[in-house]
């Protein structure tokens, strides 16, 4: 898969002598905003080009978004949020699409119901096709002509912009192995694509540092506003799984009757796996007398030595209590992968922790609409550390926080274990 990165960025903006980060001038950052937005617009295409105009419009549940809505959605944030705001003479493609395309911003009024993104079959793809060459025009030209005591908020707003493409960028692929995966042609995506190999080595265990630990975002990177405040966090004395759960391990749990065993499972998770019958991951299935799995190259035989994906939270507390562990809290898989004693940390599967998705101590979401970005959804909600084999570059980091509520395992989501000393 193609992957394109944002940075690196100078986010600092002018410093008052008209210089900006590493030095650089304000035709220097202009160079480096225009280069980094055609580089997330371009893979957010690519992506997207993969996808016949079918593919585009189909949402398979509310979860999930159909491509072509992704593709306006991104435009749309750019068009609202930069464009709106900051430049007087832009022009509004069309007075229709922000309530079509806003996904949950209350503050930027009112908005299409999101379980009905796939009734949309108008605009058709070459009307979003022309919507994001408007924008991108539009920006480009922003870039250009920004006055230079403006420049550093409106960057800001432009990198936000980046990042929140690239996430789109991803669910843009999950959302689409969901739909094809209720195909009974089982498409794939791109039928050359493999699997990310994971490391090799010995499997096990390994100690992570104990004591009070700094949590959260350091450095002029970017982040988003959900990885700060940077705090305190005590990490007890305690090992980590060295590699992701396997899918061989998996199939232990399913042969050992993982699925039916209510002892090991959370009530709530024990009723959803009743209620939505789960018998295995997501994606699964027994063909032949074997487990195959969805893949983004179509149904594949499952390797056991890959690690599992699509399992939900409920899941992957049911299996680490099968397992005799725990999964690690999210400030104990900061500290495993800052001190880099961890494989796979990145760039395969999402890793389920014990913790809730809450605010750090002292969190404030931002005044206005961008400040519904992450804070309002910090309830109900369970944090995946890490990034997946569907995350662009340049989109991960230690201090990434993802979130997802404990029954949702349409994401590639696995998990890796932690035990107590
Ligand atoms: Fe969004």
């Amino acid at each position: 898969m193609a992957r394109t990165a944002v940075s690196p960025v100078p986010r600092d903006g002018a410093n008052g002598s008209g210089q900006f980060a590493g030095g650089q001038s304000l035709d220097d950052a202009c160079a480096h905003w225009r280069a980094a937005f055609r580089r997330v617009r371009e893979e957010t295409e690519a992506r997207a080009a993969q996808l016949s105009a079918e593919d585009q419009i189909v949402q398979s549940m509310a979860d999930a978004s159909p491509a072509k809505w992704h593709r306006a959605h991104v435009t749309w944030f750019f068009e609202q949020f930069l464009l709106v705001a900051n430049d007087k003479f832009y022009t509004v493609f069309d007075q229709r699409f922000p309530f079509l395309f806003n996904s949950y911003y209350v503050a930027a009024g009112p908005r299409h119901a999101r379980p009905q993104r796939g009734l949309i079959t108008r605009p058709n793809g070459e009307d979003v096709t022309a919507y994001r060459a408007h924008v991108d025009e539009a920006v480009e030209r922003l870039i250009e002509s920004v006055p230079a005591a403006e420049a550093a908020r409106v960057f800001e707003i432009l990198e936000i912009g980046l990042h929140h493409e690239q996430q789109h960028q991803e669910l843009l692929v999950t959302d689409i192995l969901h739909a094809f995966a209720q195909n009974p042609t089982e498409p794939a995506y791109d039928a050359r694509w493999q699997p990310p190999r994971p490391a090799q080595g010995p499997r096990g265990l390994v100690e992570v540092p104990a004591g009070i630990m700094p949590i959260g975002h350091e450095g002029r990177g970017f982040c988003f506003d959900n990885e700060t405040p940077r705090h305190d966090a005590l990490i007890p004395h305690m090992r980590i799984a060295r590699h992701l759960v396997s899918n061989a391990e998996w199939l232990e749990f399913i042969e050992a009757g993982g699925y039916s065993t209510p002892s090991l499972w959370l009530s709530d998770g024990w009723a959803t796996a009743q209620a939505e019958g789960w018998q295995a991951p997501g994606y699964w299935r027994r063909q032949d007398g074997a487990w195959h799995s969805m893949t983004l190259a179509g149904l594949k035989a499952v390797d056991p030595a890959a690690p599992v994906l699509h399992v939900s939270y409920y899941e992957a507390d049911a299996f680490a209590r099968f397992a005799g562990q725990h999964l690690p809290s999210e400030f104990e898989w900061e500290a495993a992968a800052r001190a880099n004693v961890i494989a796979d940390a990145f760039g395969i599967a999402w890793q389920w922790t014990r913790s809730a998705y809450l605010p750090y101590p002292g969190y404030r979401a931002a005044e206005g609409a961008l400040g519904e970005y992450n804070g309002k959804f910090m309830v109900n909600q369970m944090v995946l550390r890490g990034s997946s084999l569907a995350t662009p570059e340049g989109h991960a980091r230690a201090s990434y926080r993802n979130f997802f509520y404990p029954s949702a395992r349409w994401q590639f989501s696995g998990l890796r274990l932690a035990e107590f000393v």
